[in-house]
């Protein structure tokens, strides 16, 4: 497939975009930020700089998906988080109704139903429960994906990612962990999958502990092959473990709105 990768630049996209190629997909990149020349290498000539808003139209032309992963990774005001999760995904979603692109994979997250309360695994099912304004524009971008799903037909798969790290470093991460070559096998999953309309699916790896349901994943072909639990032995008690532990989303549930940890 001919795929745009949206904030290639950025962590999870340095490591799906070239996942993806590996695959046998040909990767166009776009970021506000050029791509280092390692990234460079993989993406070839095919790479736009900009913003996604600005450069939509031209960024989904002649590609069969959109992988979009551009955007603050952090809480921030209500406004800018907006602008970065909701806007964005918008403008790529009209963009691809104006060229007829049929499918968009968004990283949502976890902070999307944040504060729901620790407990039985989570579903997919559970209402929109966001911890942050962070949240708040993940559930919204989710929003849109599912009205132009159910509008113009597009596929849309939000894959409400946990914590995208080379290796899990708190205990939290034992269970909410994505390890680099699992998120690229649920990419490229969500791009082939042939389930319709919208889905939102739990982006984390097969983790002992996990918080997460991972069935929708693997009803869309995603198959996580790494495990947290490898690593716990190597991670220190934290006071915060505790608090950490009472909502899904962690220290999300319990900061201050507005404000980026530090
Ligand atoms: N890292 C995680 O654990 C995690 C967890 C859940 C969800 N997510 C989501 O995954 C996505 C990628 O996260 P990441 O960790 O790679 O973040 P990152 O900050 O490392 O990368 C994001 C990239 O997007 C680019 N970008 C931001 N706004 C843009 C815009 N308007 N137009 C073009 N490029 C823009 C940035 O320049 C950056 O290179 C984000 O939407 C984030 O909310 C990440």
């Amino acid at each position: 497939m001919r795929v745009l990768v949206t904030g290639v630049s950025g962590a999870i996209g340095r490591t799906v975009a070239p996942g993806l190629t590996a695959l046998g997909h040909e990767v166009r990149g776009l970021d506000l930020v050029e791509p280092d020349d390692e990234l460079a290498g993989v993406l070839g000539a095919d790479v736009l700089v900009g913003d996604v808003v600005d450069l939509a139209d031209q960024a989904v032309a002649g590609v069969d998906a959109v992988v979009h992963l551009a955007g603050r990774p952090s809480e921030s005001s209500l406004p800018e988080a907006l602008s970065s999760h909701a806007h964005t995904t918008a403008a790529l979603l009209d963009a691809m109704v104006r060229s007829g692109v049929g499918r968009l994979v968004y990283a949502s997250s976890n902070h999307a139903v944040g504060m729901t309360p620790r407990g039985e695994q989570v579903g997919v099912d559970v209402r929109p429960r966001p911890d942050t304004f962070y949240g708040v524009a993940k559930v919204t971008a989710e929003a849109l994906m599912s009205l132009y799903a159910d509008r113009f037909e597009i596929t849309a798969v939000a894959m409400r990612i946990g914590s995208f790290l080379e290796e899990p470093t708190t205990r939290r991460a034992l269970s909410t962990w994505l390890s680099p070559d699992d998120a690229v096998r649920l990419v490229a999953a969500a791009l082939t999958t042939d389930a319709p309309g919208f889905s939102a699916v739990y982006g984390i790896s097969a983790n002992t502990r996990a918080w997460w349901d991972l069935e929708p994943g693997r009803r869309l072909g995603y198959d996580p092959q790494d495990d947290a639990e490898t690593y716990a032995s190597t991670i220190p008690h934290r006071d915060e473990d505790e608090a950490e532990g009472d909502r899904v989303g962690g220290p999300y549930a319990v900061m201050p709105l507005e404000k980026p940890l530090p």
